[in-house]
């Protein structure tokens, strides 16, 4: 059968690491609030020439260099992100541009936090029907360019960054290497609890970040909890089996009350949300780079990536490395 199967991946951070006393000097907050509400001590902030654009592509040569794959083997660049360089083009053009591919297809998906999850979908369909045979799937954010410094409820919980894979398709054997399943979910519903009160057609400006925390943590917790089992049995594997958890990283607490209502030990759940915050769309790949290049995650693991975000949207999806 033919499948998207995971090749490399990769990770971009800005250079300037911003620790919660930093912070803690600009806003009315301190060290130990942040993390004990959000398991957050760190975050990397992009600075001048540091774009979502230069992440994602210094994140796309880190995974085609893991994967041992040339760019010139890439005919499809699906990157993920809330914060592009620019309205338009997409950023996935930019990143095509600078690394010198120019076979194939590259576009954006915006889906805020799980864009990282619909992005890795949209690469997969288009892998197994044949519309592609080689991906990059980013996921790339400067979401310090759209927080509101003001605001101490949200400015302390984001972070910038980039993580990347390779995909390509291959006949491989159903117990073999690849994405199993995959499944997506949007509420538009829950808007006003999680968004940017500004665009290119509204209000002609960026707009800044908005959200209701302790509402958006209740819902994060049931709908991932739930998508979570719809994977399990869309695939035939039980929680035992996986073996790794990368999940958005958006505060430590939602990740342990994830793990626990699906009865996962926490040794299982990849957490990075300390030293990155939340980097959005970002976050699930940065995580697996991470977990993947200090050891964690071998070849032949289950891994389950899942997110939610604004939106509401939320996805999770199961591969064999
Ligand atoms: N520093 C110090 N005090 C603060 C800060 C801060 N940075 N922010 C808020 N406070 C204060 C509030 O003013 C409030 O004070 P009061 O009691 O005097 O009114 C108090 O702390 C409690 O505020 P709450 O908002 O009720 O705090 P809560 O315990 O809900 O924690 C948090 C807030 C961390 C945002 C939590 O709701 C949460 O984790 N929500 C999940 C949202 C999330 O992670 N979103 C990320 C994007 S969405 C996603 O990626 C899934």
């Amino acid at each position: 059968m033919i499948r998207s199967v995971f090749k490399g991946s990769g990770s971009a951070l800005p250079a300037r690491a911003v620790s919660n006393d930093e912070l803690a000097r600009l806003v009315d907050t301190s060290d130990e609030w942040i993390r004990e509400r959000t398991g957050i001590s760190n975050r990397y902030l992009a600075g001048e020439g540091e774009t979502t654009g230069t992440l994602a592509t210094e994140a796309a040569r880190a995974a085609l260099a893991d994967a041992g794959i040339a760019a010139s083997e890439i005919d499809l660049i699906v990157l993920a992100t809330a914060t592009p360089d620019c309205t338009f083009p997409a950023t996935a053009t930019q990143v095509q541009a600078a690394l010198g591919c120019t076979g194939g297809a590259a576009f954006d998906v915006a889906a805020v936090c799980t864009g990282f999850l619909y992005a890795l979908a949209t690469a997969d369909s288009m892998l197994r029907t044949g519309l592609a045979t080689c991906a990059l799937v980013i996921g790339a954010e400067t979401f310090s360019r759209i927080l509101d410094w003001e605001d101490r409820t949200t400015c302390v919980l984001f972070g910038d960054g980039a993580g990347a894979f390779v995909l390509r398709a291959e006949d491989v054997p159903e117990d073999g290497p690849g994405v199993l399943a995959t499944r997506l979910h949007a509420d538009g519903s829950h808007r006003d609890l999680l968004y940017v009160d500004g665009g290119p057609s509204s209000t002609g400006t960026v707009g800044k970040l908005r959200m209701r925390g302790r509402e958006v943590f209740r819902h994060a917790v049931t709908n991932l909890a739930e998508v979570l089992e719809e994977v399990l049995k869309a695939s035939g594997f039980s929680a035992a089996d996986i073996d790794w958890v990368v999940p958005h990283q958006a505060n430590l607490r939602i990740l342990d009350a994830t793990a626990r209502k699906l009865g996962l030990p926490a040794e299982k759940v990849v957490v990075t949300v300390d030293r990155h915050a939340n980097t959005s769309a970002a976050s699930v790949p940065l995580a697996f780079d991470v977990a993947r290049r200090d050891g964690r995650i071998a070849a032949g693991d289950l891994v389950m990536l899942e997110a939610m975000g604004g939106g509401f949207t939320w996805g999770a999806s199961l591969m064999r490395v």
